[in-house]
Formats: C-alpha cells, sequence, structure tokens
C-alpha cells in the first residue's frame, strides 16, 4: 500500500527511537490520544549507522497498540542490505519502508517493497546530492531528506537542510511527499513546512519536553494549514 490512502496532508511524525523504551506502549497511547497518526521507527544495523537501534522484534509487539486506533507505522532502515530486512518488517507490521539511496539498488528496493504491500520511501544523507536522491526516487511514495548524520537521535539541525528540502522538493513530482528528519523541532518546523516537507520526524524535540502530548500538539499546530 503506497501512502496515498492514509496520510493526512502534513504530518508530524513522533519518531519513537527518542521515547522512553521502558515504557513505549505508554508513549505512544499518549501520542496517539494527541492526534499522532505516523510513526517513524528507526531500524539500525550497526553498520550503515554506528548503533544497533531496534527491529522486527520490537515492531511486532508495538504494532496492534498502533493499528487498533489507526495508525501507522513507518520504518526508516538504516541499514546496508534491505532487502534482507524488508519481509521482516511487513510481518511484523509496518506500513511502509524507507532506505538510503547511498545502498544502491533502490529499483529492486521499491520493487520488493511494492511486493510486501509496503509504502515506499528513499532517504538521502546530508552528504548526498538532493538531485542524486530525485534521480533515483522512480516509484516511491516519500523522499527524507536528512538534516542530521543518520544514526542518534537528539543531533542539532543542520541549517542546510532547508535549502535541500527545498531542492528535492522541486525535483520531485507533486504526488511524492517530502519528509525530513533529524533535529526537527520548534524553531524549525515552520520554515521546513514552507520549504515543502509534509512529513516532518521529530524525536527528542517531542520526547525530551516535559509533557510529549504538548509537544506534539504544538509542532502539529506549528505546520496546520
Ligand atoms: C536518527 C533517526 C531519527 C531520530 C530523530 O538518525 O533517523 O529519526 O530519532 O531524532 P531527533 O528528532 O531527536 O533528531
Ligand atoms: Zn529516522
Amino acid at each position: 500500500m503506497g501512502w496515498g490512502g492514509w496520510v493526512r496532508g502534513v504530518e508530524i511524525e513522533p519518531s519513537l527511537y527518542a521515547a522512553d523504551l521502558a515504557r513505549l506502549g505508554e508513549e505512544i497511547g499518549r501520542q496517539l490520544d494527541a492526534g499522532a497518526r505516523v510513526f517513524h521507527f528507526d531500524v539500525g544495523d550497526g553498520h550503515f549507522v554506528e548503533p544497533i537501534t531496534v527491529g522486527p522484534i520490537v515492531l511486532e509487539a508495538i504494532a496492534p497498540l498502533v493499528h487498533d486506533r489507526g495508525g501507522r507505522l513507518d520504518c526508516h532502515l538504516m541499514v546496508e542490505n534491505p532487502a534482507r530486512h524488508i519481509p521482516q518488517i511487513a510481518r511484523a507490521g509496518g506500513d511502509s519502508v524507507t532506505f538510503h539511496v547511498e545502498v544502491g539498488d533502490t529499483p529492486a528496493l521499491v520493487a520488493l517493497a511494492r511486493e510486501q504491500g509496503l509504502g515506499a520511501g528513499l532517504a538521502f544523507n546530508p552528504g548526498t546530492a538532493a538531485a542524486e536522491a530525485a534521480r533515483a526516487a522512480d516509484g516511491v511514495d516519500l523522499v527524507l531528506c536528512m538534516s542530521i548524520w543518520p544514526g542518534y537521535s537528539g543531533q542539532a539541525f543542520m541549517p542546510e537542510a532547508l535549502d535541500r528540502v527545498r531542492e528535492v522538493r522541486g525535483l520531485l513530482p507533486g504526488r511524492v511527499r517530502v519528509q525530513v528528519d533529524g533535529g526537527v523541532g520548534p524553531d524549525n518546523v515552520a520554515a521546513l513546512r514552507e520549504a515543502g516537507a509534509d512529513l516532518l520526524v521529530a524525536g527528542s524535540a517531542i520526547f525530551a519536553a516535559d509533557d510529549p502530548g504538548v509537544a506534539y500538539r504544538r509542532l502539529a499546530a506549528a505546520v496546520a494549514p
């Protein structure tokens, strides 16, 4: 399934990597209460990125909590060999997979995602040209512009990402969503929206706040049409 059927015009996507993992179910429930619908789930393999993060076992545990309330799980695969993981992500209840243009083989990965009934996204790192990502984006639902080097939550936003979002938005057909991930928060979310991002991933800006529900609502209000 592509994103067309379930995504709203603009989404703030809570990045569960930054949540209190000892209380993950509760954190998800509070974000759903606050109005979140699409959750960002970061899979890191210890190769493409330094840390091993979370994977299908955790995804499987949370998928019913999210799906029963109409939510969706957008899985960001920070991995060297996405083909190895995509079927497991599908079985565990993922709704969409985003792999990196830097690992290559994009057309085959898009085909595999579709075969598995998943949405498909293509991410590009700060060191990769927006034009390279746009050229490779055939058949995807979204292109993810990284505004940090992937790996960890809580890093500072790289300001040049604003121009990169604008550039990639201009190169892509309108039906392809532009997502941004890394250091997104109250100081830059409106500018990113203006630059053309419609899927805004926020980890620590939500989960490190005193009240993560309020933090979600504030970000959502800042990008509301
Ligand atoms: C890290 C992940 C991000 C991360 C974002 O590489 O891809 O999704 O959780 O966290 P913040 O919003 O804190 O930068
Ligand atoms: Zn991510």
